[in-house]
């Protein structure tokens, strides 16, 4: 698995989905490594074929994921506006 991308070479649009990922995700996913937390730890998630599910790492499925929630994951549509989603995609990327 190649390493995450260093907080210090983050986008200003990454570092806006790094904070959205402080607020909203990380008391359940670690962002550096794979281990669980109450959810699967999302290191490298976009650099696999597929996400813990086996439903296929693209950004459809996750922004859904995030959208609508997954069995204990709750839902996040009404709390990200676009912008958000956008930047916590981007976030999401670079782990
Ligand atoms: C209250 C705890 C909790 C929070 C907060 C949470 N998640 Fe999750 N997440 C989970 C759990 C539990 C699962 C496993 C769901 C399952 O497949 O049964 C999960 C699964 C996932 C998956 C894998 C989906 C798949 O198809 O395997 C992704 C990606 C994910 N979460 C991203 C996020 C992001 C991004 C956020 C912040 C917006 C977030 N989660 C916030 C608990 C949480």
């Amino acid at each position: 698995m190649p390493p995450s991308k260093p907080l210090s070479e983050l986008t200003p649009a990454e570092m806006r989905g790094y904070a959205v990922f402080q607020s909203h995700c990380a008391a359940c996913h670690y962002a550096n490594r794979e281990q669980s937390l109450h959810g699967p730890g999302l290191q490298g998630m976009f650099k696999k074929p597929y996400l813990p599910s086996g439903a296929p790492a693209n950004d459809d499925r996750v922004t859904a994921t995030i959208l609508h929630g997954r069995n204990m994951m709750p839902a996040f549509g009404g709390d990200l506006d676009d912008q958000q989603m956008q930047d916590l995609l981007a976030y999401l990327h670079t782990l």
